[in-house]
């Protein structure tokens, strides 16, 4: 039986669209269900791709999110550019089975209000020579749970935070499809290797 996955986001989507794209031949696992807290772009990608969607009336409430993960007996949720808080009654329901993509190297350029290209100015704030991507698993903090796995590169040259951001996506976009395939084979997410 194909590990079923739902993904949350807030904005266009280009994860879940590769994500899509990397499981679309595959029968080791499937993503069944798109959330969103907001009216985001990557709803209508979900749509275009038969994939269900579920925007939520309102992202605080812990049992809007429980029903509709049981109603489609997700294995896994994947936080894929999703900006709010995940309630502590999910977190809790889905202990250990709930994954975020991070655009640094956590567990440092993480937390509260970590975002977008906050996060790649902060990288390049710091003058560190090197950025990533990180998956980890989710609990009650923003980006503080267990790392699985992390991606790196060097720092491009033209050093500006659309550039880094550019840079970084592409790892986030191999490094979260094969999350998500380490989980699927293990049952429940993983630390893996990435090269
Ligand atoms: C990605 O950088 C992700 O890591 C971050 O937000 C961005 C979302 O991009 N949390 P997209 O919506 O998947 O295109």
């Amino acid at each position: 039986m194909s590990y079923r996955v739902a993904v949350a986001i807030s904005g266009r989507g280009s994860n879940l669209v590769v994500l899509l794209d990397a499981l679309a031949h595959d029968d080791v696992a499937e993503v069944v269900l798109v959330i969103s807290d907001r009216a985001a772009e990557g709803l209508e990608r979900a749509t275009e791709r038969g994939v269900a969607i579920h925007r939520l009336a309102d992202f605080r409430d812990g049992a809007e999110w429980r029903r509709v993960l049981t109603s489609t007996a997700c294995d896994l949720l994947v936080l894929a550019g999703y900006l709010r808080l995940v309630p502590a009654d999910v977190v809790h329901q889905m202990s250990g089975r709930i994954i975020n993509v991070h655009p640094a190297l956590l567990p440092r350029f993480g937390g509260s209000g970590m975002h977008g290209a906050r996060v790649h100015e902060a990288v390049l704030a710091s003058g560190d020579m090197e950025s990533g991507a990180t998956v980890h698993l989710v609990d009650e903090a923003y980006d503080r749970g267990r790392i699985l796995a992390q991606g790196r590169i060097a720092v491009p040259v033209a050093r500006s935070a659309a550039t880094l951001a550019a840079a970084v996506l592409e790892v986030e976009h191999r490094l979260l499809p094969a999350a998500v395939r380490a989980a699927a084979v293990a049952g429940h997410p993983v630390p893996f290797v990435f090269a």
